[in-house]
This record gives C-alpha cells, structure tokens and sequence, in this order.
C-alpha cells in the first residue's frame, strides 16, 4: 500500500513585481560555458579581492556586493572555463595534504588553493521581463554563496545537495548581469576525495509566475495486475500580486509519446503569493513495467492553466524487502550484486559531465552489477536519471545522521528532489556514524530521522550502514539493517536475533588491488590482483550473500577506485585500491568473478598475464573465474589438468614459467563452450587507440573514451608496457583528461585551459590509458595522435 504525506513541502513562492503575462513554458537553459574563474584566498583579504571589505558590505546593505560580487569588478585577467569545474583535481600533490582526500593541496592547510571564484556575464532580454527566473546549481563543492548583480542570494554548505534562487527582481532586462559564485573547500564533509567548486551543472530556469515549485512533482501508486491507480501530487505557486483560478491538466504518455492516462482539476482559486497542492487521483491500464532488464520509462505532463508545463520520468514497479527472502522487485525476487561509488574519475575529478556518467553506469552494467549506493552522500541528479534509464537500483544516501534542521533539511531536500526516481529503492539516513551506532544515542537518533523520513516517503524502506555495535545502538530502530563488511558483525548470530528484520550488506570488501599487478611491490604501492581469500576477498561477501536467503544483496566497496583512501599505503600512494574496475574504468581481474557470477552465457577469464621473462622455472599462481562446470588449463598447447569449478569460487594452477602462451578451456557437462588466452608479447612497437565509439552524437557535450594500448611487432598486445605516451588532437574537441589507474601516479590528469605551452601526455600503467575527449562546438572530423619514443605512432579518428 503506498501513502504519502505531502505535509512537509514547502513552496519556493517569492512575489514577483511585474505584470501579467501569458502562455509562457517553461524553459531551462544551460549555464554550463563561458565562466571566468580565479583562486582566492581564505587567509588575505588581498588574495581574496578585498571581498567584503567595503564600509557598506552585500551583508550591511542590500545590492553592495564587493569585490567579485560587485557587477563592475574586472576579470580580465580570471581565467575562462566551462562546467562542470573541480580545481581540486588541478592541485599539485603533497604528503602533507589531507590522506583522505588524496594528498591534493586543498583544505584547510591550503588557503590559497580553497577558494574558488567564479564571475558569468548574462544577457536577459527585455522579452524575459514578467517572467519568473531563478538560478539552479546542481551542487558546489561547498558552502558556497552566490551573488547577482551585486545581490547576495544565500549560502549553502552542502556539498552535494541542488539549491535555486530566485533573480526576477535583480535583474537587469535588456542589458548585462552577472553571477558571481564563490566556493569554499578549506573544511571537508566527507573522507574521501570530494573535489572542489562548481562540479556539477547550473541551469537557468524561466516560468511564468504562475508555475510547479521546484520539486513540485510528486508521484505515488499502486499496482493492481496491469493497472495503475496514480496518485500526482502536484506544488502550483502564484507569484502573481492578484488570485488565479487555477487549473491542472496531467498527461501519462508511454515511451512513444501516446497519452496512455489523463486527469484534470477542478479548478482552485489560489490566492496572491500563495501555493496549493492539488491531489490528482487518476488510473493508467495496461501498464509496463520498469525492470533492470527492461527500464520502461514514462513521461509525466503537467500542466498550469495555460501558464507552465513540466515533465517528470516515472517508471512503474514494486520493491519489497522481506525479512526471510530478501528483496522482491516486481515480485520477482532480485538479489542485488551492487556497488558503493564516489563521485570522481579519471581526469576530471568530480566534474563529471553527463556523458561520462552514461559510460560509468555502463561500465558497471556491463560486469553484471544491478545496484549502485551513493556513499555516502546525495548524488548528482545526472547518475540517477542513467540508472532509471539503463537499469541500475540505486540506494542513495544522505550526507551526516541527524535529527537537526541541518540534517533534516539535507535529507529532506534529498527525497524531494530525487523522489520521481523509478531506481530508487531505499534511502541511507547515514553511514558508519560511530560516536552513535553502538550506543543508546544511535537508538533514538535513528528512531527518530528514520520517523521523519517516513513523512517524507512511506513507499520506500529506510537503512543505516553499520559497522559494529550489531545488536545494540542503530541496529535496534532501523527497519531495513546495513552490515558495513562481514568482519564487523557476527551477522548470522545477530541475525537470529532479529529474525523479522530485513538486511542488506551496504559494505563487503572487494578484493582490492592494482590493475595488472601480480607480485606485491610495496615500494610502489601496488598490491597484487589474486584474490586474498581472508579478509579481504570478492569471493567471500558474494558466497555469504548468496547462501543466505534472507539477505537481499550486497553493495561492494567500490565499483570504482577513487581518489583519497590509499589505504593499506599513504602518500605517495594517492587513490584507492578498493575499486573492482580502476579509476579509468578499466577492469581489475576480480570483476570477472562478477561477471562469470552473474551472466546466463558461458565466461571464463584467465589470469595473470603471460610477461614474465626473467622468472623463467618459477611457479606463477594462474586462475580463472568461470561459470562453467570445469576448467582446463593448458601451457602452449599441453594440458595442465582439469579441475571441477566450486560454486563461486575459483579455479587456480601452479605452472612454472615459459613464454608462449596460457588458454584455459570452460566446459558445461563435458562439452567446451569458452576459453581464454595470454600470449608472452615482446617489447611494445605501435601505440593502438581504441575509442568507445566512433561517432560523436547530437548532444553538445558528448564524450568519448579512448583506450591507449601498445602491441609487440607481432601485434600480440603488450600487458605490462609503460611507456610514456603523448598526445595531440585536432578538430572540434578537446582532451578534458588522462588517466592510466596507477594508485600511485602523479602525473597531471587534467591541464588548466589557458595554457595552450602544455601537452598531455601519460605513461601507460601495466599496458592501458585512458584519453577523455569532448565536443567543443562546431562539426567535423576529430583526430587524435598518439607518440612516444621508439613506437610506432598511434591514431584515431572521431566524427
Ligand atoms: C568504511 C567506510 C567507507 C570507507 C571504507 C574504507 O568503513 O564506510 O567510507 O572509508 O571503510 O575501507
């Protein structure tokens, strides 16, 4: 039974003093380009451009912002960028800067690196004026504040939450405006690299005065067989200065575009800067399902009179999670093989536009994993639309449990905004909040968020992740229980004293581990691939989940390595070792144990590579991750033997070296149906670029990804090769960043713009690169050239 209660929702009503006008839509415009940019300080009122200084300030007298908030102030000299921005990414490396945060010189210790200032200039036309205009961030990392036309907006701390501020009155109609943003990084929200500035996107929004609050889409239903019994919630605002007979019109059109479902109003006479919220109950019949398999989306049409339209995506199905079977979408039970993810990648840090979040999501996909939890924060409202649309269950989570407007708010702010979302299939109210997870403070304090969420949304289950204190504290209030790794609970004695409580694994260990990298080297801070089989396993939390009925999946830390938390190393060690695929995406062995998990067709992956010149005679450990009932290994062509494959585990040989080459064979009931093979390459001769696709498409920002390989003169491909690669491009497009996965590289991942004296260039790390390329405006052929020392050139041409 699905019940909401809207009480909570509050309109963003400001009057506007303009006069009436008509039939206006909606519209919502990128402000992503053409930003100037400069570094303050947080120390120097010099540094920080006299910002605040004046006797009249923009806190003293309304309009009197200074320094880069005044509109005349010169930027001449800032730099031009475009979003998303993180100039944390752009910070040097030093062992003194924070570990978590991956060794960038940013924070507190940097206050010549934390502050970011950012100036746009604005045409509005004089057409615009009547119209209601705010300004929309996606997120700014953090407690930024924002002034226009000299006109302070606000302040927001988060990090990681949207927020919009009305401009209609300040602006200057017909002429020149100007946002002014300021982002303060010095303090850290989280333990993990978390970037800095303006790293997701900014929109303009224009509507009529009489327009849907921001958020002001609300849908609910039940299901009953093929039908839909919808219920749209719906915030109308009327800014203007008289009453409105106000009517709404919803259409429910199916991925074709065909109005499948309609309601209309009664009609309400909303008084002056007033809101109302009009309850639509309305029926849809034959309705198809949102699946990961088949992710039907439909779009949601609403309409004010004839003054607003807007659209939401809603996808149709039922989530249950039970106590002793797990979780049921659809009915249809689902164990969820997910993944914990930050926000960063290869090259851009945080500022991850649109594009490279689609590949991420399919990277995932494309190695069997149906779930993603937002650790440990509110995500950006990109990543959840691709998991609506390709599939993905996402748990998302709020930043900091608590029961304060602070925390409140953020949670709040977070279900609203993200509630639409088909994918969505719990909410986090916090992680690992040790001062209280143990404790009688943890009891209550969950108890009593986890009480005020339901206000929020009844329809979905509410967890905390949990890292001890199984038993007592957190665990005792909250309905759906999240175990942070099997090495802190003893979860089958909790459990059978907890019988009617539902339970995820919100963290289990992944394997961790260096991409390529087969021999411990702690001098270079890498750690070796092979599975460790102890505490730290992908093979565990999956046989554990999985043997257990009642569990209804786990999330593995991470998908992706990230930035910050080298642990078991510290600097120079930079990122993270806990990624299934690194942080070019790149797979690690131990996501073919997924894959092989997971998929209906036959796989079998074969490791480690077959370089190993210099160790000939010496025993290498080889395993393989297969779905098969048996595996044979043969060393250049003779067979090493036969083994059984254990359910979710592995098959491993030990074979002496010789060069030539390793396949391993798969077979079902005797029969081979998969193989897989490493050839001994000698030294690398050409560079081979290999982009994701070959085509850019319509959309203005698009990306492309290219892996940089080498191959021997044979062309056997080159596993262990680490030449330093150079880079060119030619054609309407740009690299934004180079990445290669090695945790412990401080080579540059993304130049600043302006300085046209730098190349890009990047050594590969055992055999692979990455180039991330993107459109710049215009149309036409785009290549990029590959060089190094003593290689044949490499090539690739985009369209
Ligand atoms: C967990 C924590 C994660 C990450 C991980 C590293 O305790 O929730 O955010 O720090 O440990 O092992």
């Amino acid at each position: 039974m699905n019940h909401y209660l809207f009480g909570a929702m509050t309109a963003l009503c400001i009057t506007l003093g303009a006069g009436a006008i008509s039939a206006q839509n909606r519209e919502r415009i990128s402000l992503n380009n053409d930003w100037k940019f400069a570094y303050g300080n947080a120390h120097s009122f010099e540094q920080n451009f006299m910002a605040g200084t004046q006797y009249f300030n923009y806190l003293t007298k309304t309009g009197y912002g200074d320094g880069p908030a005044a509109s005349d102030f010169n930027d001449s000299t800032w730099r031009t960028l475009n979003l998303p921005h993180d100039y944390a990414v752009e910070q040097p490396f030093s062992p003194e800067a924070s570990h978590s945060h991956g060794y960038k010189t940013v924070g507190w210790k940097y206050p010549q690196n934390s502050i970011g200032w950012y100036r746009k200039h604005l045409a509005v036309s004089q057409n615009d004026y009547g119209k209601k205009i705010s300004l929309l961030f996606d997120g700014v990392f953090r407690n930024s504040e924002v002034w226009f036309n000299g006109f302070y907006l606000g302040q927001e701390q988060s990090g990681y939450l949207d927020f919009q501020y009305d401009i209609t009155d300040y602006i200057n109609y017909g002429g020149d405006n100007v946002i002014t943003v300021k982002a303060d990084a010095m303090l850290e929200e989280g333990w993990f690299y978390e970037g800095a500035g303006i790293y997701r996107d900014v929109w303009l929004i224009k509507t009529d005065p009489l327009h849907i609050a921001k958020d002001g889409i609300n849908v609910t239903y039940n299901l009953n067989g093929n039908n839909a019994d919808i219920t749209a919630r719906i915030n109308v605002c009327n800014d203007y200065f008289e009453a409105k007979d106000v009517v709404v019109d919803i259409a429910l059109k199916d991925s074709n575009g065909k109005v499948v479902a309609s309601k209309k109003s009664r009609s309400v006479n909303l008084r002056a800067n007033d809101s109302h919220l009009f309850f639509e109950i309305f029926t849809a019949n034959s309705i198809n399902l949102w699946s990961i398999g088949t992710p039907y989306l439909y779009t949601l049409e609403v309409k004010v009179n004839n003054e607003d339209v807007q659209t939401v995506k809603i996808g149709f199905r039922t989530t249950e999670f039970t106590a002793d079977r797990g979780f049921f979408l659809n009915g249809k039970h689902l164990k969820i093989v997910g993944v914990n993810i930050h926000q960063d990648f290869a090259g851009v840090g945080c500022a991850v536009p649109r594009p490279l979040q689609i590949e991420r999501v399919k990277m995932l996909k494309q190695y069997g994993f149906n779930g993603i939890r937002t650790s440990h924060n509110p995500v950006n409202p990109d990543l959840l639309d691709i998991c609506d649309s390709l599939g993905m269950v996402v748990l998302e989570e709020t930043r900091l449990e608590g029961i304060n407007d602070y925390h409140k708010s953020q949670l709040k702010r977070m279900i609203m905004r993200d509630f639409n979302h088909p994918c969505i299939i719990a909410w986090s109210v916090g992680n690992e909040e040790w001062r209280i997870e143990s404790n009688i403070f943890g009891e209550r304090i969950t108890r009593t968020i986890q009480a005020y969420a339901k206000t929020l949304d009844s329809t979905r289950m509410f967890t905390v992740a949990i890292s001890g204190g199984c038993g007592y504290g957190s665990s005792e209030s909250i309905e759906l229980m999240g175990f942070n790794y099997l090495a802190q609970c003893d979860i089958d004695t909790y459990r059978q004293k907890h019988l009617a409580q539902s339970g995820w694994l919100t963290e289990e260990t992944s394997g961790c581990g260096s991409r390529g990298v087969y021999f411990p080297d702690s001098a270079a801070c890498h750690i070796p691939q092979f599975d460790r089989q102890g505490g730290v396993s992908i093979e565990r939390g999956f046989k554990f989940c999985m043997e257990r009925e009642w569990m209804a999946g786990l999330f593995y830390w991470t998908g992706f390595d990230y930035r910050g938390e080298p642990t078991p190393f510290a600097y120079p060690a930079v990122s993270s070792y806990f990624g299934i695929l690194d942080l070019c995406g790149f797979p690690k062995d131990a996501a073919y144990y997924i894959l092989a998990n997971t998929s209906d067709k036959p796989i079998v992956h074969l490791f480690p590579h077959w370089n190993f010149a210099g160790h000939e005679g010496e025993e290498i450990a080889v395993w393989a991750y297969t779905n098969c009932d048996e595996a044979e290994l043969f060393l250049n062509k003779r067979s090493l033997g036969k083994q059984k494959v254990p359910k979710y585990g592995h098959v491993a040989w030990n074979v002496p070296f010789c060069s030539g080459e390793i396949t391993v064979k798969a077979y079902n009931n005797g029969k081979l149906v998969a193989s897989d093979t490493r050839k001994t390459s000698g030294a690398a001769n050409n560079i081979v670029l290999t982009p994701n696709k070959s085509l850019f498409s319509k959309v203005s920002d698009d990306i492309v990804l290219v892996t940089v390989t080498t191959t021997d003169r044979k062309g056997i491909y080159v596993p262990d090769a680490n030449n330093n690669i150079k880079f060119e491009i030619s054609g309407p497009a740009e690299i934004i960043g180079v990445g290669n996965g090695d945790q412990s590289s401080h080579e540059i991942d993304h130049i600043v713009t302006n300085q046209p004296s730098v190349a890009y260039s990047r050594h590969l790390f055992n055999g692979k690169a990455l180039v991330i390329i993107k459109t710049k405006p215009g149309s036409g052929t785009v290549t990029l050239k590959a060089t190094s020392n003593g290689l044949n050139i490499g090539e690739c041409v985009i369209k």
